[in-house]
């Protein structure tokens, strides 16, 4: 087989947004996941604010008779009311206590890890009735190994008061906990708990490897928070924006009743902005658009047209948080949180799925004219699909999910081929192989998306921009499957649908040129699938070519590349390389003990010029 390439076509230019991520607050993505945060239910608010309200996974430290924690409306933040009382039954002075004292520990998410060398800002409210000295400190989840300590000395007050101390690990322990104790008979309250590791990516608060595996995408867009995640299975369960900036204390938190889980919120609408800012991406917004999920008989969980006022009201307060002047009520906020300047927010999507909802059209049609009429620059995006048929309504793209078996998809290759070009663009907002094909994560279900993706590349006149969904498992917690990448309290690694999107990092902004495969009349290309890019690298000032080939057949082929439009003189010798994916079985999926089993091999192209 001969594929042939034309260097010197012209060729077309691909959107820079062409290949991104979708980040979505599902499988602990954000919550016990990307956001460092260490403590899980920080505010003691996840059973609601009633109490007693569920403090899990915080448990008691001693015994019945030595310690008594339950939660109580006794907290200083007026949206978080629930904190913790501990009652200390036991004290040293008649050696009623254990040695380490008695009180309550954390877990984190499912474990956390904690290592030694590395350094942890604990910060928590308190507030007690005796002058007493607490302990806060890592350890081993029995208790018996203390891998960071310090001692806060805490006044008798009615008030309360906010204690910061930044404590070194000498030990290692990917399982650890968050103790809180004292030695001392009496009663003290707990709120507002919070542990990171000093070192995040960025100093953001993001985990720094997981922040580093996405950053090496180069990707073009970071779609956030969800998904289904911002719908909710009802709306009083979907995400609010409002709740999820402001100081920490500040935040309620809210049970994700789509992935069923509480989130405390650390990771919100701010930190989605920041890390699309530290990534140097463009941020696209999905907002609820008054819809749930839930499909019920009444119209209870759409909000009817007339009444969509304040919802749209809501959106242009978010809007003016990501770039309203520091002078504006919300570019206020945003700017006491430490981002005076505004982000660079093009982008917002109107719902997600949510076309066939009752009132989805004249409802987006409010929020249309709103944001275009205040923020005209802003690209607007629409849940329903023009990929058949052109939509009744104005967007500037329009969503299109796909999750289908690999040879679908395979076959979807060419599903943009035949659309109208003169409607919205399209953003393939969530495309994966499910299902047997995919195992949780095979080489399979890449080879059908990395096909996909080059039909992508090469409809992308079209086709704008493109998220592989979801992004991100933690292996303890796994709501869907499956996900780019897998991590738990100390590891990731990269599926093999992570590591095919490594092809691709190179396209945002390339230009696409013809590519074309010759064979003799016993071959068929029918299983063939290829793309060339060409583009300019001002780092090193240099040219490059990539050609993209993918056989979902079962007959492996030799491929010739032939490059034409370039003299030999200016190739630089030995600087051309060949990635290959490849596994002994097609179905063969990477782990934690084998990260990298299938994943690019980069080795030099031999007879290059
Ligand atoms: O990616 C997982 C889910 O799939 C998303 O939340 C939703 O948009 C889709 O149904």
């Amino acid at each position: 087989v001969t594929l042939a390439v034309n260097a010197s076509d012209p060729g077309r230019q691909m959107p820079s947004t062409l290949f991104g991520l979708f980040f979505e607050e599902i499988n602990h993505a954000g919550s016990g996941g990307l956001w460092a945060e260490l403590v899980q239910n920080r505010g003691f608010e996840a059973g609601g604010q009633n109490t007693p309200s569920i403090f899990e996974p915080w448990y008691k430290v001693g015994d019945q008779l030595q310690v008594s924690i339950g939660t109580e409306l006794s907290s200083p933040f007026q949206r978080n009311p629930v904190a913790l009382k501990i009652e200390v039954l036991c004290d040293s002075g008649d050696n009623s206590c254990p040695s380490g004292g008695v009180g309550a520990a954390n877990p984190g998410f499912w474990g956390m890890s904690i290592v030694a060398g590395s350094t942890y800002k604990v910060e928590l409210w308190v507030r007690s009735k005796t002058s007493f000295s607490l302990s806060v400190a890592f350890t081993s989840s029995d208790g018996t190994t203390v891998l960071a300590q310090s001692h806060l000395s805490v006044e008798a007050s009615e008030e309360w008061s906010k204690r910061s101390v930044v404590v070194a690990a000498t030990s290692t322990d990917h399982n650890a906990r968050l103790a809180l104790t004292s030695a001392t008979r009496g009663v003290f309250w707990v709120d507002q708990v919070s542990a990171l590791p000093t070192d995040t990516y960025k100093g953001h608060g993001f985990r720094k490897e997981l922040a580093t595996m996405i950053a090496d995408l180069k990707p073009g867009f970071l779609r956030f928070p969800g998904g289904c995640y911002v719908e909710g299975q009802r709306m009083a369960n979907a995400f609010r924006w409002r709740d999820s900036v402001g100081p920490y204390e500040e935040r309620p938190g809210h049970y994700g009743d789509v992935w069923n889980y509480w989130t405390d919120d650390g990771f919100g609408y701010f930190e989605g902005l920041q890390l699309a800012e530290d990534l140097g991406t463009a941020p696209i917004w999905v907002f609820n658009n008054a819809h749930s999920r839930f499909a019920g008989v009444s119209h209870e969980q759409s909000v009817a047209t007339e009444l969509i006022g304040p919802f749209v009201q809501n959106v242009l307060d978010g809007i003016e948080f990501a770039r309203g002047p520091v002078d504006s009520t919300w570019g206020a906020v945003r700017a006491e949180m430490g981002h005076p300047e505004p982000f660079q927010l093009q982008h917002v999507a109107v719902g997600n799925e949510d076309c066939n909802k009752p009132y989805y059209t004249s409802n987006y049609m409010e929020f249309y004219n709103a944001i275009k009429l205040k923020y005209p620059d802003i690209q607007i995006i629409s849940n329903c699909d023009a990929s058949i048929a052109p939509l009744d309504h104005p967007a500037d793209l329009y969503d299109y999910h796909i999750y289908t078996n690999a040879k679908n998809l395979f076959a979807m290759r060419h599903q943009f081929d035949h659309s109208s070009r003169s409607g919205p663009k399209a953003f393939v907002s969530e495309y994966a192989v499910t299902g047997t094909d995919s195992g949780t994560g095979s080489l399979y279900a890449a080879l059908a998306e990395a096909a996909f993706l080059i039909g992508i590349e090469l409809n992308s006149d079209l086709v704008q921009m493109a998220s592989y969904a979801p992004l991100f498992v933690n292996a303890n917690d796994r709501r869907w499957n499956p996900d780019a990448i897998v991590f738990n309290s100390n590891q990731q690694y990269g599926t093999p649908s992570y590591w095919m999107q490594h092809f691709f990092k190179s396209s945002n902004g390339a230009h696409l040129i013809p590519s074309t495969v010759q064979a003799d009349s016993s071959t068929s290309l029918a299983s063939i699938i290829t793309s060339a890019v060409r583009f300019h690298n001002a780092s090193s000032g240099m040219e490059y070519l990539i050609v993209k080939a993918v056989n979902f057949g079962n007959t492996s082929l030799n491929v010739n590349l032939a490059v034409t439009g370039i003299s030999a003189s200016n190739i630089i010798p030995g600087e051309s390389n060949i990635m290959v994916m490849t596994s002994s079985g097609v179905m063969d999926e990477n782990s934690f003990t084998n990260p990298v089993k299938v994943a690019p091999q980069v080795s030099k192209a031999t007879n290059a010029a």
